[in-house]
C-alpha cells in the first residue's frame, strides 16, 4: 500500500496526515475548507520542525514528508487511487454517514475504509456502503504524532483480512494497535470521557475550582494533565458529541452529559481551538491561564 486519503483536515485530520506521511506514504488530505487545509500544512511544518529540534528527524525527511502530502477540497478528485481513506470529519452522525456513502461510490471496490469516529457504530457506518467488510474503525489518540495508541475497531461485518491489513499498517506507522469490539465509545472514550464530564460536575457543583480539579488529578492520580485541559485539547463539542452517543446507546443516566457541558458549546467556548474553554488560549499553548469565567 502507498497511496491513503485522509477526509477532514481539523484537529486529528492533519496528524494522521502527518505520520502516513512521515512513513512514507503518498497523503491526499481533504476538507471542505480552505483555511482548515492551510492551517493543517502549517500544523504540520511547525510539529515537523519540533522533530527536527528534538533530533527525531533530519532537514530532508521534513521535506520528503511534505512533498509526500496533497491537499484537496473535493473528496472526488482526493480519494483518486488512494487504497485507504481515513475519514477523520466532524464527529456527527449524519455527516459520517453522508460521507461513508459518497466514498463507496467513489472508491475503488478494494480500497478500506477506515473512520477515526471516537464513538459512532462502525457497524452502522457500514452499512451504507456495499463493502461493509472493507470498513473498520481506525481511532487514533490526540496528538497523533505524539500518542503510539490506535484503538481498532472490527465492525459486525469487518474481514479478518482487513483486520490483519489495518493492524499491520498501524505498526508500519509506529504505533500500537489494539482490537476492541464495536459497542458505543468503544474502549478509550467509555472510561476516558463520562471522567471528564464527571470533572465538570464537579466543578459545576461548587466542588473545587479548575485548577483544584485537575491539580487533584495530575497530582493524585500522576496523569499527565487534568480533565479539564484534556477537555480543552480534545474540544468540548467533540467530548459533547461523545457522551450524547454513550447516553443514546447505552441508556443510562449517568451517561447523560453536564449542562455546563452543554451551555459552553452553545456559547461557542469550544476549548483550545476557539481560544477559550476552562482555560484561556489566547496566550499559546505554554501559558496556562484559567478562563476568566472560572476565576
Ligand atoms: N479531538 C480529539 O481529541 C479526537 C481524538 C480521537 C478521535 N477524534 C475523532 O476524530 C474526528 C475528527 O475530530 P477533530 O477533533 O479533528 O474535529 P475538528 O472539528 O477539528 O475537524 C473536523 C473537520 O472535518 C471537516 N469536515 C466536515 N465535513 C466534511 C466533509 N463532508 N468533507 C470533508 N471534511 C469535512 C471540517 O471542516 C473540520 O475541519 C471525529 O470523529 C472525532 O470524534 C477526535
Amino acid at each position: 500500500m502507498t497511496k491513503i486519503a485522509v477526509v477532514g483536515a481539523g484537529t486529528m485530520g492533519n496528524g494522521i496526515a502527518h505520520v502516513f506521511a512521515q512513513s512514507g506514504f503518498d497523503v491526499s488530505l481533504i476538507d471542505i475548507s480552505e483555511t482548515v487545509l492551510d492551517r493543517a500544512i502549517t500544523t504540520i511544518k511547525k510539529n515537523l520542525g519540533r522533530l527536527i529540534k528534538k533530533g527525531k528527524i533530519s532537514e530532508e525527511d521534513k521535506n520528503n514528508t511534505l512533498n509526500r502530502l496533497a491537499t484537496f477540497t473535493e473528496i472526488k478528485s482526493g480519494v483518486c487511487g488512494a487504497e485507504l481513506v481515513i475519514e477523520a470529519a466532524t464527529e456527527n452522525e449524519n455527516i459520517k454517514l453522508k460521507i461513508f456513502k459518497e466514498l463507496d461510490e467513489l472508491c475503488n471496490s478494494e480500497t478500506i475504509l477506515a473512520t477515526n469516529t471516537s464513538s459512532i457504530s462502525i457497524t452502522k457506518i457500514a452499512a451504507v456502503t456495499n463493502r461493509p467488510g472493507k470498513v473498520i474503525g481506525m481511532h487514533f489518540m490526540n496528538p497523533v504524532p505524539m500518542m503510539k495508541l490506535v484503538e481498532i475497531i472490527k465492525g459486525y461485518k469487518t474481514s479478518d483480512e482487513v483486520l490483519k491489513k489495518i493492524v499491520g499498517i498501524s505498526k508500519k506507522l509506529n504505533k500500537v494497535p489494539v482490537e476492541v469490539n464495536d459497542v458505543p465509545g468503544f474502549v478509550a472514550n467509555r472510561v476516558l470521557i463520562p471522567m471528564i464530564n464527571e470533572a465538570v460536575i464537579t466543578l459545576n457543583r461548587g466542588v473545587a475550582g479548575v485548577e483544584a480539579i485537575d491539580t487533584v488529578m495530575k497530582l493524585g492520580m500522576a496523569h499527565p494533565m487534568g480533565p479539564l485541559q484534556l477537555a480543552d485539547f480534545i474540544g468540548l463539542d467533540v467530548c459533547l458529541a461523545i457522551m450524547n452517543v454513550l447516553h443514546k446507546g447505552l441508556g443510562e443516566d449517568k451517561y447523560a452529559a453536564c449542562p455546563l457541558l452543554i451551555t459552553m458549546v452553545e456559547a461557542g467556548d469550544l476549548g483550545a481551538k476557539s481560544g477559550t474553554g476552562f482555560y484561556d488560549w489566547k496566550n499559546g499553548y505554554r501559558n496556562l491561564t484559567v478562563a476568566s469565567r472560572f476565576k
